[in-house]
């Protein structure tokens, strides 16, 4: 139990580690938070910042969830938990750093979105409908223009297509829960995305570069 509840403190720490803000500050001598969307994430960071810095904040905030979830294979090879309890704990630990990337201790609980966090974890619980829904995000994107509109739709996509069993084997019930979850996550983070686009008034992914490096 001790080390479970050691291992879920560092996944919130991991997730609290606020890349868009502090390769903002480090490199550019800004506050993301105050720019563009004014969120703390890979979009934004792409959207102020440019290609380079968007790329590498968004690499990071997958690789904090990656990890925070594959946290729980090291448990089981500790001998912790057992082999069937590795997707709950790869799940706890991958959402509680999702909770640290959206309030992070680091940044005065204000962080991001949790899209590129999410889609890290799902990387390591399920990666082919990790790719599938990355698939779909960048059709959405490229269609419409409207990262938002592709992380919602990607995230709404996640559960169907566990439900529909679109790889032919059964999916846990488990993991099903957690897609809407992870749905259910996506809007509550994007509400400020969703008025925005039913007003029309939402960010193109066009670059409005801050300063150029
Ligand atoms: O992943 C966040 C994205 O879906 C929206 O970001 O900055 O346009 O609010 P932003």
């Amino acid at each position: 139990v001790l080390l479970i509840s050691i291992t879920t403190i560092v996944a919130y720490l991991l997730g609290s580690i606020p890349t868009a803000v502090w390769y903002g500050q480090g490199f550019f001598g800004i506050d993301i938070r105050q720019h563009g969307s004014g969120n703390a994430g890979a979009t934004n960071t792409f959207r102020v910042l440019g290609k380079r810095a968007g790329t590498i904040v968004m690499l990071v905030d997958v690789l904090k969830g990656y990890t925070a979830a594959i946290m729980a294979n090291l448990l089981w090879y500790l001998d912790i938990i057992t082999q069937t309890e590795i997707m709950t704990f790869e799940i706890v630990f991958g959402l509680v750093a999702v909770i640290g990337h959206l309030y992070p201790i680091f940044a005065d609980f204000k962080g991001g979105k949790g899209v590129a966090s999410l889609l890290g974890m799902v990387l390591a619980i399920h990666p082919e409908m990790a790719l599938v829904c990355i698939g779909i995000f960048l059709l959405v994107v490229i269609a419409s223009q409207y990262v938002s509109l592709g992380s919602i739709l990607a995230a709404l996509a996640f559960p169907i297509l566990l439900l529909l069993q679109v790889f032919g084997q059964k999916e846990s019930p488990l993991l099903i829960v957690f897609g809407f979850v992870v749905f259910l996550m996506v809007v509550f983070t994007h509400q400020k995305n969703i008025g925005r686009l039913m007003r029309g008034q939402e960010n193109r992914t066009i670059l409005i570069r801050l300063r150029k490096k």
